[in-house]
C-alpha cells in the first residue's frame, strides 16, 4: 500500500502554497512532480562527475560514462528489456518523430500507417509528415464507451499496415488499450507494433519483453524524472536495421569527406552530447518507483479513480469522458461542467447558427481551481482530432499520481461544487 501523504514529503514542491492553499497538484500527465532523491541526484552529477561521456580517456569522463550507462542499464531492467535497446531521447515526442522518421524511409506510395483515434498528436504529426511520399494513415475508430473497436482494428489490418502506432493509455479519456492482444494481431500482417508508453510507462508495470511490440517510447518526466530525458526502446534487429535520425558526435564509427558508417546500437541513434544528468535523474526515478512497486503504483491510482468515480454523481450536469469500468482507466479524470460544444465554426457561419454554450469553460474551471489551490490542465490535451471525435472544444482534466490522496481528490470535488455555484450566479 501507498500512503500518498508519506511520499508527499519526498516532493519538496509539494509543500509550496498558491493563493493561500496548499498545492494540490492534479496534472502529472503533463509533467510529474520530482522527489528529493532525482533533484540531489542531478546536483551530485554536476557537483561530482560531470565531463562528456564515451569520449575522454581521463577518471573524471569515465565516471561519468559508467553513470550513464549504469542509467541504461537501470532503466532497461525496469521495462524489462536489454541495455543495448534502450536509445536515449528527449521526450516521447522526440521517439516517435525518430521512429516515423527511420521506418518511414522504409515506407512507399501506398503504404499504410494504422494509428488510433485516441492518439495525441505526438503520434500523429510524425506520422502525417510522411504523407508527402504517398503513405496513408488510416485510424482505428474509438467506440462511444471510450474504448477502441476492436472489430475495426481487424478490419483496418486488412489493408496490411506497415506500422501500427498506438498508445497504451490515453492522456485524454485514460482508456487502457489491449495492446497484448493487439500486438500479434499486427504481427500476423507483419506489421511493427509501436507502443506510445507516456501515460503507462509512469503508471504500471510495462514489461517490452512481455508485451512482444517492436518498439516502445516514453518520457521521463512524466515519470519522477527530470525533462529532457525519455526512450525508445526497440528489437535489436529492429533497430540495427533503421537508419539513424540525426547525424553526428558519438553515433558514427567512421567518416570520411564523403560519407560515414555507423557505430553499434544504441549509440547510432544518439548523436551529440547527450543529457547525462538527465539519464541519472531518469535512473534515480526508476529507483524511487521500483521501491514503492509498480503493482502498487498502480493499486494507489485505482483507488483514486475509484473514489473519483465514486463522487461524480454529486455534481449535477458533469460531463464525463471515460470508460466507466475503473479496471480499464488509467489516473485521469477528464470532465466538463455542462455542454463545451465543439467549435464549428465553418459550418455555423454557413447556417447563421450561433453556438451557444450552457457550460463552464474548462479554462474557467481551472482558473477557478487554481484559486484553490487546484492544478489541473484544460484545453485539447494535445489531442485535437480526439476533442473533434467526442464533440467538445475542450476538457479539463485532472490526473493523479503517488503523491495524491484521497483527501486531494475530495478537495477537488469540493472546489467543483464552488466553482458550479459561482458560475451559476
Ligand atoms: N501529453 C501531455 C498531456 O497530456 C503533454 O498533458
Amino acid at each position: 500500500m501507498i500512503d500518498g501523504n508519506l511520499i508527499k514529503n519526498d516532493f519538496p514542491i509539494l509543500s509550496r502554497k498558491f493563493h493561500g492553499k496548499e498545492l494540490v497538484y492534479l496534472d502529472s500527465a503533463a509533467t510529474s512532480q520530482k522527489p528529493r532523491s532525482v533533484i540531489d541526484s542531478i546536483s551530485d552529477y554536476y557537483e561530482n562527475h560531470n565531463a562528456n561521456v564515451h569520449r575522454g580517456i581521463y577518471r573524471l569522463s569515465e565516471e561519468g560514462t559508467e553513470l550513464y550507462e549504469k542509467s541504461r542499464k537501470n532503466v532497461a531492467d525496469f521495462v524489462s528489456a536489454d541495455a543495448r535497446e534502450i536509445v536515449y531521447v528527449r521526450n516521447t515526442t522526440e521517439g516517435l518523430n525518430l521512429l516515423a522518421y527511420s521506418l518511414g524511409k522504409k515506407l512507399s506510395h501506398g503504404d499504410t500507417v494504422l494509428l488510433t483515434e485516441m492518439e495525441h498528436h505526438s503520434n500523429m504529426v510524425p506520422w502525417q509528415f510522411l504523407r508527402d511520399k504517398g503513405v496513408r494513415i488510416e485510424y482505428v475508430k474509438m467506440k462511444e464507451d471510450f474504448t477502441l473497436d476492436m472489430e475495426d482494428y481487424a478490419e483496418k489490418l486488412k489493408m496490411r499496415p506497415k506500422i501500427v502506432s498506438v498508445t497504451q493509455s490515453s492522456n485524454v479519456v485514460g482508456t487502457i488499450n489491449p495492446i497484448k492482444e493487439m500486438v500479434p494481431m499486427a504481427h500476423e500482417v507483419n506489421a511493427a507494433f509501436i507502443v506510445d508508453g507516456a501515460q503507462s510507462v509512469p503508471h504500471m508495470p510495462v514489461s517490452f519483453s512481455g508485451l512482444d511490440c517492436d518498439f516502445l517510447v516514453f518520457s521521463g518526466h512524466k515519470m519522477l524524472g527530470p525533462m529532457g530525458i525519455g526512450c525508445v526502446v526497440g528489437k535489436l534487429e529492429e533497430l540495427r536495421a533503421m537508419d539513424p535520425f540525426l547525424g553526428g558526435g558519438d553515433m558514427i564509427r567512421e567518416v570520411s569527406y564523403d560519407r560515414a558508417t555507423w557505430n553499434d546500437v544504441p549509440y547510432k541513434f544518439e548523436a551529440g552530447t547527450q543529457n547525462v544528468a538527465g539519464s541519472i535523474g531518469l535512473s534515480a526515478a526508476v529507483d524511487y518507483l521500483r521501491n514503492l512497486g509498480m503493482n502498487n503504483v498502480r493499486e494507489h491510482e485505482l483507488l483514486l479513480i475509484r473514489e473519483t468515480s465514486r463522487r461524480m454523481g454529486e455534481i449535477e450536469d458533469l460531463e464525463f469522458f471515460g470508460p466507466a469500468d475503473p479496471g480499464i482507466r488509467g489516473g485521469v479524470f477528464s470532465f466538463n461542467l455542462g455542454s463545451v460544444p465543439a467549435f464549428k465554426l465553418e459550418r455555423d457561419l454557413k447556417s447563421g447558427n450561433l453556438v451557444v454554450s450552457r457550460g463552464v469553460h474548462p479554462h474557467d474551471v481551472a482558473a477557478s481551481l487554481d484559486m484553490h489551490g487546484i492544478a489541473v490542465r484544460s484545453g485539447h490535451h494535445c489531442a485535437m482530432p480526439l476533442m473533434g471525435r467526442m464533440d467538445v472544444a475542450a476538457t479539463t482534466r485532472a490526473s493523479y499520481y503517488v503523491y495524491n490522496t484521497v483527501e486531494d481528490v475530495n478537495k477537488l470535488f469540493i472546489a467543483l461544487n464552488d466553482v458550479k455555484r459561482e458560475f451559476a450566479r
